[in-house]
């Protein structure tokens, strides 16, 4: 995940940030850079590819210092890890560094090229700051060039921008992607996390769902989502510099619910070639000469091989057969020579994954690893990986993994589509520009929240809990049952809608809580039967859905939870916020250890 800093006031700062950048190595990039206004009013940047060391490499080659300045750490998106696309950006006297991915860009670089802003990377962050001095070019003072700017973009962003004839003020703004002012004496800051300040203050403010700010010495001036003036809480943060920090969260849990916009957004960018509009994971197996595809994962992760399987087997019509990976292997599975095996795993150490990986390598099957931690056992051994850009999960219960990991498997799954000649180039095309709105859109379903905790204190009073899904859903009513029994205790059974009145349906009694989650797809209408078969026999339904589905429904739900409307490939990434969000907040209201379940560990190392 790129990594943002920045610095205004009385002394010296390019240190001082490089400093700051350190702080964020751990979300992982591939290139760096600073910007600062000298005294002499000249605004300079030095960046370099690679690690800091680089850049601090051109630093001493060239030095340069001011008392503003911003930095960031680059993880590839649009554009190869080049000096060249590194932040930070520059177009005349404004400089910006950006995290997240802008999902207009090309068209903003057509209207901007028209006013003779051409563009010399292919990134979608230089358009940002050709906004804004295209705003200033027509007159506007920065604070009304900067929000103009930002009022344009479509995405998942956090972004900092700096004008060298306003060397006293930092423009922040945030959508999707956490930002973090900080408060000195004579300084203001700011941060994609408060470890990047935990050098500097700990005295902090994070900025809420569509803030931006103006960051002066000492002061900062705060608008909210619809532009009025907001106050926001100072917090007094506990980041230790090295250790990573749950921020204005209660919980670490919580956080990473709300990291998935970026988690997402920097999984596609490893995966998504945005200006050509195709996918590079085409080369990751030889899938044009596999018949089959075996997945094995332990608890989430197996859902989330459950739910790529239909995305393999609708777009790339390669049979996949899904394991638990504690039975895999004792079943003496059949492997031939035109199977390939596929692993998922967060922590790329779950004993009985990496088993079954040793037991495929064995039995001469190509091997293909998704996971979340680069230097895993599991990522080591495999033939190829494909690693998700989660950044470290701390809470027990996988969330972002395992949005990431659905994230990653649809790339994978479309990129061996192309391969195996069953989507054509616009099909591929179609599914990038579907993928990238992923980050925006798990971010707007995360507004549901305060409905989502109000509906949870039913679940706080219950025993057993019912999930149902069918298709895609069928895994994430699987997920959303495990993710509740982990976190909060209350037994939960996630089933397949339509196998219902195969026996489950006689637990169904006056109040018994069943969650239904159905998105308005080719099924919605035979999960709507299910779900009136229970409502009928006194079930309390909770319907997580979107707008059409949820004009359907009629009164058969207690409670229904819309999520934005998505396509059709990334609404189980989507549906799965409502879904995290609901064990979440049972546990949550229950005074559970949420972070730390009892008898769980975040990673199972043995069998
Ligand atoms: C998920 O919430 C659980 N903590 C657990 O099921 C986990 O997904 C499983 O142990 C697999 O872990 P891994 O992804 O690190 O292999």
């Amino acid at each position: 995940m790129c990594g943002i800093v920045g610095i205004v006031g009385s002394t010296q700062v390019t240190e001082r940030l490089v400093d700051g950048l350190r702080r964020l190595e751990y979300r992982g990039y591939d290139s760096a850079g600073v910007a600062v206004i000298t005294p002499q009013g000249v605004l300079e940047r030095r960046r370099a590819p690679g690690k800091i060391a680089g850049l601090d490499q051109a630093i001493a080659q060239a030095p340069t210092d001011g008392v503003i300045g911003i930095g960031h750490t680059r993880w590839a998106t649009h554009g190869a890890p080049t000096l060249e696309n590194a932040h930070p950006h520059a177009s005349g006297a404004v400089a910006i560094v950006h995290n997240g991915i802008i999902e207009n860009f090309q068209e903003l670089r057509t209207e901007l090229k028209a006013e003779g802003f051409a563009c010399v990377t292919p990134t979608d962050s230089e358009v940002i700051a050709h906004l804004i001095a295209s705003g200033l070019k027509q007159g506007l003072n920065m604070a009304a060039a900067f929000n103009a700017a930002v009022d344009r973009l479509r995405g998942a962003y956090a972004l900092a921008a700096l004008n060298v004839d306003e060397p006293g003020a930092l423009y922040v703004a945030r959508s999707g992607c956490p930002l973090v002012v900080g408060l000195g004496e004579s300084e203001g800051y700011v941060g994609s996390d408060s470890l990047a300040l935990a050098g500097w203050t700990n005295k902090v403010i994070y900025l809420e769902e569509g803030d931006r700010a103006v960051v002066t010495a000492g002061d900062v001036r705060i608008l909210d989502a619809e532009q009025r003036p907001a106050n926001r809480e100072v917090h007094v943060s506990r980041a230790v510099a090295g250790f990573a920090d749950k921020g204005e969260y209660r919980h670490f849990m919580e956080k990473e619910i709300h990291e998935q916009p970026d988690a997402i957004a920097h999984t596609l960018s490893r995966y998504v070639d945005v200006d050509a509009g195709r996918f590079n994971t085409g080369d990751l197996l030889d899938w044009a000469h596999i018949n089959r595809l075996l997945s094995t994962a332990c608890g989430t992760a197996f859902y989330a091989g459950a739910i790529g399987k239909h995305w393999f087997e609708a777009h790339a019509r390669l049979a996949v057969e899904i394991d638990v990976a504690s039975e895999f292997r004792y079943r003496d599975p059949v492997i031939g020579p035109n199977d390939a095996a596929l692993f998922i795993s967060q922590s790329g150490e779950t004993a009985d994954t990496l088993a079954a990986l040793r037991y495929c390598k064995a039995a001469g099957a190509k091997t293909l690893a998704v996971v979340n931690v680069a230097e895993s056992s599991i990522a080591r051994e495999a033939d190829a990986i494909a690693q998700t850009q989660a950044g470290p999960e701390i809470g027990v219960a996988s969330t972002k993994a395992f949005t990431a990991q659905l994230t990653a498997l649809a790339c994978l799954a479309i990129g061996a589509g192309r391969v195996r000649g069953v989507l054509t180039e616009a099909d591929e095309a179609r599914f990038v520009t579907e993928l990238l709105e992923a980050p925006r859109l798990i971010n707007a379903a995360l507004a549901s929240e305060p409905q989502i905790e109000a509906i949870a204190h039913r679940l706080t009073q219950v025993r057993d809990v019912l999930y149902l899904g069918r298709g895609v859903y069928h895994p994430l009513a699987m997920e959303g049952a495990l993710k509740l029994k982990e976190i909060s205790y209350i037994h939960a059974e996630g089933y397949a809608a339509g196998e219902l009145k195969h026996g489950p349906i006689a637990l169904i009694e006056e109040g018994t809580p069943v969650v239904v989650a159905a998105p308005y797809d080719a099924l919605f209408e035979k999960t709507l039967s299910n779900m009136q078969e229970v409502a009928a026999r006194g079930a309390e339904v909770i319907l997580i859905t979107d707008d059409k589905g949820a004009s359907l429904a009629g009164d058969g739900a207690a409670h229904v939870v819309t999520m934005p409307d998505c396509p059709d490939l990334i609404r189980p990434i989507v549906a799965a916020a409502p879904i995290q969000l609901l064990a979440y907040h049972t546990a949550s209201l229950k005074g559970t250890d949420v972070d730390q379940p009892r008898n769980l560990a975040k990673s199972v190392t043995v069998e």
